[in-house]
């Protein structure tokens, strides 16, 4: 297996402010790595550093064995933001278009991507419709979909299952997985612990420090607990504390 994404030492933040400190991580391709912590734990901020719009204070991110911010990587992954950046006065179709477009991918098979990813996010019939007329939900499906449509390398997808319900979260997942078993690599954010559940590995990060990592399993294991929710809770103890589980 090769690696997609590792993060050395990172430090992040804004200005003067430090965000996260001491960050490693290492993402072999086919795997989802959920990345889970309460809000202003700083996620956003490590996904943007991965993805390449925040340069690293401190350490190296690489991604697909590139120094980070790397522009011509882009094409290669696909983006879901946690504020959805849509053009409400175009179609969801137009918008897909336009990200596709972006891409680079060519007319033909871009319309069999569209269709594709319209499906996935359960957004066929609703193709046609301005996005300025669009719900929550459906934009949030729509920027998903946007991120399947070209079939990236690396998926990254900030907070990508709120506002979706359960039955649709399912498909969604299934779908992930999917992509996962052809060699894709994901990379999401997430509160909700069904999520964390779904991850093949799991960073936990509270007050912008990586408090527990490695699969669902074993960490419940290392814990001695039931759930991740409960693995989640006595690593954020034990940081309170000042313990740590090694
Ligand atoms: N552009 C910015 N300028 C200054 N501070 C910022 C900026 N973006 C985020 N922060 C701060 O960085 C910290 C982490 O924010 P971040 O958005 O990474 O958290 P998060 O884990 O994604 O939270 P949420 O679950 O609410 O999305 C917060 O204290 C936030 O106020
Ligand atoms: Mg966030």
């Amino acid at each position: 297996m090769s690696i997609t994404i590792q993060v050395s030492d990172l430090q992040q933040g804004y200005g003067r402010t430090i965000v996260l400190k001491d960050i490693n991580l290492t993402v072999h391709n086919g795997e989802i790595l959920g990345l889970i912590g309460p809000s202003g734990a700083g996620k956003t901020t490590l996904v943007s550093t991965i993805m390449g719009m925040l340069r690293p204070q401190k350490g190296n991110v690489t991604v697909l064995g590139q120094p980070m911010p790397n522009r011509q990587l882009l094409g290669k992954i696909g983006y879901m933001a946690q504020t959805d950046a849509l053009y409400s006065a175009l179609t969801a179709r137009e918008n897909l278009n336009f990200f596709g477009v972006m891409q680079g991918i060519r007319a033909k098979p871009l319309k069999k991507r569209i269709s594709y990813a319209a499906g996935i996010v359960n957004l066929t019939a609703d193709l046609d419709k301005f996005v300025k007329d669009y719900s929550g939900g459906m934009k949030r499906r729509l920027s998903l979909a946007i991120a399947l449509v070209s079939n990236p390398e690396l998926l990254i997808l900030d907070e990508p299952t709120v506002g979706i319900d359960p039955e649709l979260r399912q498909q969604i997942w299934q779908e992930l997985h999917r992509i996962a078993q052809t060699g894709k690599t994901i990379l999401l954010t997430t509160h909700v612990m069904e999520d964390a559940e779904q991850s093949d590995q799991l960073m936990m990060i509270r007050k912008g420090a990586a408090i527990a990592q490695g699969t669902p399993a074993q960490l419940i294991k290392d814990y001695h607990v039931k759930t991740v929710e409960d693995v989640f809770l006595k690593a954020g103890r034990n940081q309170d504390a000042h313990i740590t589980n090694d």
